[in-house]
């Protein structure tokens, strides 16, 4: 055979993978393959590969003669929408996508050059874990692969999507990445399967139910997103993306934007005049936004913290905001943990913060300070104390308690801070404080419950307002609900060239 057919031969079978019978498989079961999936995932002919004659060098239990080219990852480089990219995508069809040494070594590499040359990388994962026929060599392959995650962590943009199966220790390398997608039905994911969870413990329980992509999405936070398919999360994978900048020494890629008209209108009469009656805080985010900007993250988990990109006069923006339409936008363990995620992820890639406020406090019970709301609510706090990126919060309502000092306070380094005439910025709500500090009185009083009402109204009318803190500079500004977006695109092109640095440390010690 010519030295020519020899390199299209063994290209032609890398490509083949696990063989044409155990790619119809992976279709029966609704999945792509690793190159379908690259295909879809990157533009048109951008794609390098790197690695695909890699072989594996095992030679326990008949392996030295099972062998398929690229050994079971396509690894390379490619764009989207013109953007370099590291990719790997593991196939599924080469010994069930297991990772050996040699596939280790081929991730590994791929986030080498990523990390050299300052652009993200995305995993598809789809593997059985580690290669079993290989023992402790791969569980080495592993341990590679996380080190270089934890390295890489807040250099360059992290992106892992599970588009089947993701067990044992193998779930630690898309944990320490930024942010997971999982795919509905043929993804899973977890440290101990159903069989170990049956010996350990007798209960009963499904793949789908121990690690699924709804679990994870909505009781455990551990997915970020999660798609009906593999087209789809290929669709947000690159949608997430665009949001974000190549590496922590660069900007977000900025829209081309011509300023208009940037009344809206719309929000004026979003904030309900009663304190206690709910309203979406998505409403008001859609009213502040460019249109059809908002790409929301952990949707279903803790919804009573709503955070996501958006887009502001073309510029990429980070959102955390409370949601008084879900326990009226309380702060908990899990809304904690999800908010400060989210700060820590804008502030290593410079894209600026916006604060929607409306919060009641934390929420109290012996479930949350059982379960660390203390510690938890610190990260929240912490995440934002260290934040240097441009920082803007809008009280929409309700500022209470501590939370008000955490939600992005000026006294926490928030660059302006912003409310709306409906603010109200208190210890607590003008009920609770009545029954506290007017306790003696109301109790004396001939009618206790119209007391309590007017001592309710007289504390209301001091503090239930926006203007104790404006008075103090608490608030930069109190402003119309229907101007915000205007001062918001004035005042982070005010914050563009924004140079904070903090003490120097080797790093902090985040209350994890
Ligand atoms: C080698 C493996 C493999 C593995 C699957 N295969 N997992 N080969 N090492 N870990 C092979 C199968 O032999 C089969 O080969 C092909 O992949 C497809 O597997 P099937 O079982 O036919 O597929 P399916 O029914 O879809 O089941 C998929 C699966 C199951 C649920 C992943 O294969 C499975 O349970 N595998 C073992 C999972 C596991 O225990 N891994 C180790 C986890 S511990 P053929 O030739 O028939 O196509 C771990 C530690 C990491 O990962 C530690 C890091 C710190």
């Amino acid at each position: 055979m010519n030295k020519r057919n020899i390199l299209t031969q063994k290209l032609a079978a890398a490509k083949l993978g696990g063989g044409q019978h155990r790619i119809d498989a992976q279709h029966t079961k609704k999945k792509l393959t690793a190159r379908e999936r690259l295909d879809l995932l990157l533009d048109r002919n951008s794609f390098e590969e790197i690695g695909a004659l890699v072989k594996h060098r095992s030679t326990d239990f008949g392996m030295e003669e099972m062998h398929y080219p690229g050994d079971g990852v396509v690894t390379g480089y490619g764009t989207i929408h013109g953007r370099l990219v590291y990719v790997f995508s593991q196939d599924f069809t080469v010994f069930g996508g297991s990772l050996s040494e040699t596939h280790a070594e081929k991730i590994c590499k791929i986030m080498d050059m990523a990390m050299r040359n300052g652009a993200p990388v995305i995993g598809l994962n789809d593997s059985g874990g580690a290669r079993i026929q290989e023992g402790v060599v791969s569980l080495g392959g592993y341990a590679d692969i996380f080190y270089r995650n934890t390295l890489a962590s807040g250099v360059i943009p992290q992106l892992s999507a599970i588009m089947g199966p993701c067990a044992g220790g193998a779930v630690y390398s898309p944990a320490i990445t930024d942010f997971i997608l999982m795919v509905e039905d043929t993804s899973y994911m977890f440290v101990t399967g159903p069989n170990v969870v049956k010996t350990v413990t007798n209960e009963e329980v499904s793949s789908e139910d121990l690690g699924g992509a709804s679990v994870h999405s909505e009781k455990s936070g551990v997915a970020h997103l999660t798609a009906a398919n593999d087209l789809e999360a290929i669709e947000d994978i690159k949608t997430l993306l665009s949001y974000m900048p190549q590496n922590c020494e660069e900007k977000a890629p900025r829209i081309a934007y011509e300023l208009g008209d940037e009344i809206r209108h719309e929000l004026e009469k979003i904030v309900p005049d009663s304190a206690n009656q709910p309203y979406d805080m998505r409403d008001v985010i859609q009213g502040i936004i460019d249109r059809e900007s908002f790409f929301e993250i952990h949707t279903n988990f803790a919804p009573n913290i709503v955070v996501g990109f958006a887009r502001l006069a073309g510029r990429s923006i980070g959102i955390i905001a409370n949601q008084p339409a879900y326990l009226a936008g309380v702060l908990d363990v899990q809304s904690s943990q999800k908010g400060a995620r989210f700060v820590r992820f804008c502030d290593c890639f410079n894209i600026p913060l916006l604060v929607l406020e409306d919060v009641p406090g934390f929420l109290p019970g012996t479930d949350q300070e059982w379960n660390a709301i203390i510690t938890n609510g610190a990260k929240l706090l912490y995440a934002f104390s260290e934040a240097t990126v441009p920082r803007i919060t809008v009280i929409t309502r309700k500022a209470y308690g501590g939370a008000y000092d955490v939600m992005n306070s000026k006294h926490i380094g928030a660059d302006l801070n912003f409310a709306w005439p409906s603010a109200e910025i208190a210890v607590m709500g003008a009920k609770g404080a009545a029954e506290i500090i007017f306790k003696g009185e109301i109790s004396a009083a001939a009618d206790p419950a119209a007391a309590l009402l007017e001592k309710e109204k007289e504390y209301a009318e001091i503090f239930a307002n926006p203007y104790r803190a404006a008075e103090r500079g608490f608030v930069d500004e109190v402003i119309l609900p229907e101007e915000t977006r205007v001062k918001l695109i004035k005042a982070y092109a005010m914050l563009e060239n924004k140079v904070a640095t903090l003490p120097k440390k080797k790093h902090g010690n985040i209350p994890l």
